[in-house]
């Protein structure tokens, strides 16, 4: 089945009902969004943020279809009874392309979710070779290969589901060590040369960041890679739907109040509340809601 997913064109704006700030529900598995946050904030420095990690259930690349798509409905019915938040951003590839749909039906709220970034990957592409960087759950989605047989049938797609490198983002932007050996390890398959009929060599000169944890370790990335190539991260497009979705940003703002929930409870550490200090949150109230499921 083919659904919109980043653009929630059904749905109607909201800008003609919502005569306040908005209230923004920015949702990943863990960290990942805040990447996305970063660009939306920027766009509507006037909204109220509610950024909600599901970390209890991370992470969710290694969860099956059935068991992600319930637990990613049961986790949004609560934060949206707590919350009542005026539109809700999936900052997640691996959640958007499996239970868009599901929350679409159940809520009257606008969605806007986050999805491989093949098209622009394709469009950018001068060797025709790409690759999509993303984590095993989204790599094995049918929506992922109808993304790259409608929009990249021409190029040779990687298509490389990391196990590790959500968790290594994890670590980094909590300021934890995290080895040169091991990113490299897991971006090492994007990298494909060829040797045309020609005589030429051609190589991947694109990959789109399909976790949005991976821009958090983008720097680290360019560092590592083998030869240049250029990164593609959603997040700057998600902002623009936003945008589109809310209209402008408001002169009478909450000035970018945001609340960070946890669902695990467990302790926001110093690092941790630095972090998204660094990131925008001014006021950062971060709070433990334990949201166990079953
Ligand atoms: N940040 C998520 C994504 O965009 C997934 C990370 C995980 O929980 O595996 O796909």
């Amino acid at each position: 089945m083919r659904y919109d997913l980043l653009a929630g064109a059904a749905q109607p704006a909201v800008s003609s009902i919502v005569m306040r700030p908005p209230c923004i529900l920015v949702f990943d598995s863990g960290v990942g969004g805040l990447t996305v946050h970063e660009e939306i904030a920027r766009a509507r420095p006037d909204a109220r943020f509610v950024y909600a990690a599901d970390d209890a259930a991370f992470p969710y690349g290694a969860l099956g279809e059935d068991a992600l798509r319930g637990r990613v409905m049961a986790v949004m019915e609560r934060l949206i009874a707590r919350f009542s938040p005026d539109l809700v951003v999936v900052a997640c590839n691996t959640a958007s392309t499996i239970v868009l749909p599901a929350l679409r039906a159940r809520f009257a709220i606008p969605f806007v979710g986050t999805v491989p970034a093949v098209k622009a990957a394709a469009a950018a592409s001068a060797s025709r070779i790409i690759a999509v960087l993303a984590t095993p759950g989204t790599v094995a989605r049918d929506y992922t290969r109808e993304l790259i047989n409608s929009f990249a049938s021409d190029c040779e797609v990687a298509l490389v589901g990391s196990t590790r490198l959500a968790s290594l983002a994890e670590a980094h932007l909590r300021g934890e060590p995290v080895d040169d050996a091991a990113i490299a390890a897991e971006i090492a398959p994007c990298f494909i040369e060829r040797r045309r009929g020609d005589g030429r060599v051609a190589r991947t000169d694109v990959i789109s960041l399909s976790c949005t944890h991976y821009p958090l370790l983008r720097a680290r990335f360019e560092a590592l890679a083998p030869w240049p190539v250029r990164f593609i991260d959603p997040a700057p497009a998600i902002a623009r739907r936003v945008g589109q979705l809310l209209g402008p940003a408001m002169s009478h703002g909450a000035g970018g109040t945001a609340h960070a929930v946890f669902t695990s409870g467990r302790g926001v550490t110093q690092r941790l509340r630095a972090a998204f200090s660094a990131r925008g949150f001014s006021g950062l109230e971060a709070q433990e809601e334990a949201l166990a499921l079953n």
